[in-house]
């Protein structure tokens, strides 16, 4: 296993714990939400109302609540995560909810599933910043029905420019290069250790879809609500207000002709 993927797998193992509450809520919702701010399915229009018959896959899919609101939507559902005990509490969750997700342990760099398996992919902040993008956007094309939708969400690029090395909230002063954003280790963080996630400056985004094959049909900038309370994960709503802590790409891969 390459040692960011174990490192990060022990990451999420110990930090699982922590995500139980948020994520049996999540599966309770009767609306979905997305990100830090809960920002609402209303404004994002993340999942197609309709996936009656259709082949869903959730990549890194933690406590597995998008998966529920992909199979509420009508989908059959497969979802991936590489820690073990994320997938327990999904599990537990999928039981009480009576659920049909098939889960699977694994690297979403390379599931273990056969080319065009999906109609529709979709990461929220899973593989969408925990997997290297060099590997996982060819993976989800691999595993992409030639019609099909790959949809994920993220921390935006300028919020990890402005993040200092300590793991400390993000600022209003540059932190490190945006041209070389890639592989940001957090796990020495004195202020938050993490794991190891990525990002790309846009124009590497956008290449690598373009490589691929991939057709950028819409990028959401998600801005902070109005209001005063912040979130749990170092962004301050003020900073949120004036600059894009998250992204959303919306991607296609185009039918046979
Ligand atoms: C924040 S959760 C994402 C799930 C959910 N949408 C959420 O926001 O809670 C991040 C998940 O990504 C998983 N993950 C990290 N690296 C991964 C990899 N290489 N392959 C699959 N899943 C991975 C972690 O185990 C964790 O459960």
């Amino acid at each position: 296993m390459t040692d960011y993927v174990s490192i990060n797998r022990s990451f999420w193992d110990n930090y699982a714990p922590e995500w139980v509450t948020r994520g049996a809520a999540a599966w309770r919702a009767s609306e979905p939400y997305w990100g830090i701010w809960e920002t609402s399915e209303a404004e994002l229009n993340l999942l197609p109302a309709d996936l009656q018959g259709l082949d869903a896959i959730e990549l890194g899919c933690g406590t597995g609540y998008v998966g529920h609101w992909l199979e509420q939507r009508g989908a059959t559902v497969t979802a991936i995560d590489n820690s073990s005990k994320q997938l327990a509490t999904a599990q537990q969750l999928a039981r009480e909810h009576h659920s049909e997700i098939g889960f699977l342990m694994g690297n979403a760099e390379q599931c273990p599933l056969p080319n065009e398996s999906a109609d529709f992919l979709i990461s929220e902040y899973g593989a969408a910043i925990w997997c290297d993008p060099l590997l996982w956007i060819p993976e989800a094309a691999r595993l992409l029905r030639p019609g099909g939708q790959l949809i994920f969400l993220g921390n935006a690029p300028l919020a990890m420019v402005c993040t200092p090395d300590s793991g400390a909230d993000v600022t209003e002063t540059l932190q490190r290069s945006y041209f070389d954003l890639h592989a940001m280790d957090w796990s020495e963080a004195e202020a938050d250790p993490g794991g190891i996630e990525f990002n790309l400056p846009l124009s590497r985004w956008i290449d690598l879809f373009l490589k691929v094959g991939l057709v950028l049909d819409e990028y959401l900038e998600i801005q902070a609500p109005e209001g005063d309370v912040d979130n749990a994960f170092g962004t301050p709503r003020a900073w949120a207000r004036q600059f894009p802590a998250e992204h959303v790409f919306k991607l296609s891969k185009p039918a046979r002709s």
